[in-house]
């Protein structure tokens, strides 16, 4: 079928995106889904940081590409061995593919399955295809397994799970990435207890999901931290009981004065490496740094090695919040019906395929949080 989706061409093209245009709105032809696939209308697409870093070529991908890895929709076909999904089945798709049958599978860990993320690297779907082509044929690759800057996607079964109908679909859509990696990294991979104390260093929308998950858990002491002033007003009005400006020196030892020598666990949302610095400076001793955050590819970091054997300290990664999507999205979900991840505040603005560069403009300010795409609008 003949659909609309934005192909990037280019990585690393310069700012402004308005002007430079890394992102091409084509008709392309979309195949059916072969077995284990399915065909899903695409109803909502957030913009993350993660697509922003793809465009400016802080992480290499195959191209051309169709990038959007945040989304939600509705399933309008079903190939062949799909039992357990129909046809306007609402799902929420999954951007960390895994194979289901690997020792990172097996064990609970899907988000780091290292066949998933081979086919990824190449550009395919998890079942190997590429059901993307420019109208003269040339094959498009596909983004984790997905590519949701489009007005169908197709996708193997296992990059998406199914939700109840009583979800907006474009709330729904936050749910497959900001809040899986946000809020997992608060409830999964720190495994936050009530009563106790965290940080979280960068408030865009996987940030934010961490805070409102802090606040869901009924942490006692929550410390938001960002470059942007704006975002640590809206932090006090969603539960922070201590906000701080990074960007300056004496940030960390604000931080630890205020807060007895640091917090047990902290949370790096931003994808910097000053972040990340901040990040270890206000952990406490014997505390994690958990960090969500995808700098460039090179990007290292480096910390005190006695002092982290000395104070026991550990620095962790997260990557998906450590979830198990058919596990953690029904009760993500779950804490949305409650209003405790109220994602509805974090949408600063619906857009069409025609604004899609202008967003991405607006993501690299800081000057907002989820945009949705919709591109059947
Ligand atoms: N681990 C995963 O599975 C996963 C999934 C999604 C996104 N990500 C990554 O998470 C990061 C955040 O994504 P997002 O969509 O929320 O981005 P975003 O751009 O909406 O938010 C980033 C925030 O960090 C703030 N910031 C920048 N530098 C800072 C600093 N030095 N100290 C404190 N705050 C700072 C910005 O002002 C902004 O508010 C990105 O690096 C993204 O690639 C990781
Ligand atoms: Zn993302
Ligand atoms: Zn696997």
């Amino acid at each position: 079928m003949r659909i609309k989706a934005a192909i990037l061409f280019e990585q690393g093209k310069p700012r402004p995106y308005a002007t430079s245009r890394p992102l091409v709105v084509e008709e392309v032809e979309l195949e059916g889904p072969g077995p284990g696939e399915m065909l899903i209308e695409v109803a909502a697409a957030g913009l993350c940081h993660s697509d922003l870093s793809t465009i400016e070529n802080q992480r290499p991908r195959p191209l051309p590409i169709v990038i959007g890895h945040e989304g939600a929709g509705i399933v309008r076909e079903v190939g062949s061995g799909i039992t357990d999904v129909k046809p306007d089945d609402h799902v929420v798709t999954v951007f960390a593919p895994s194979c289901g049958n690997c020792r990172y599978c097996v064990r609970g860990r899907p988000n780091i399955c290292p066949t998933g993320n081979a086919f990824r690297q190449a550009g395919q779907l998890p079942t190997g295809a590429r059901r993307l082509k420019r109208l003269d044929g040339t094959p498009i690759n596909h983004n984790s397994g997905l590519s949701l800057y489009a007005q169908y996607a197709v996708v193997a079964r296992r990059s998406a799970v199914k939700i109840g109908r009583d979800i907006p679909l474009d709330d729904a859509a936050i749910f497959g990435c900001a809040v899986m990696t946000g809020a997992g990294a608060v409830l999964n991979t720190a495994g936050l207890e009530a009563g106790e104390g965290i940080a979280v260093v960068g408030l865009g929308g996987v940030g934010m999901n961490a805070l409102f998950a802090a606040v869901a858990a009924g942490a006692e002491r929550i410390v938001a931290i960002d470059t942007n002033p704006q975002k640590l007003e809206l932090a006090k009005q969603w539960g922070a009981t201590d906000v701080f400006l990074a960007g300056n020196e004496d940030c960390a030892a604000q931080v630890r004065d205020a807060t007895d020598g640091g917090l047990d666990t902290v949370i790096e949302t931003a994808g910097t490496i000053p972040a990340m610095q901040l990040a270890i400076a206000i952990t406490a001793r014997g505390g994690s740094t958990i960090s969500a955050g995808l700098p460039n590819v090179n990007a290292s970091v480096s910390y005190l090695h006695a002092s982290m054997v000395q104070e026991e300290r550990s620095i962790r990664g997260s990557y998906m919040g450590s979830c198990v999507p058919e596990r953690d999205l029904p009760r993500l979900l779950g804490l949305y019906r409650r209003g405790k991840l109220p994602v509805d505040k974090l949408k600063t603005s619906h857009i069409t395929f025609d604004q899609i560069n202008e967003g991405f403009d607006l993501l690299s300010d800081g000057s907002v949080l989820r945009q949705m795409l919709r591109p059947n609008a």
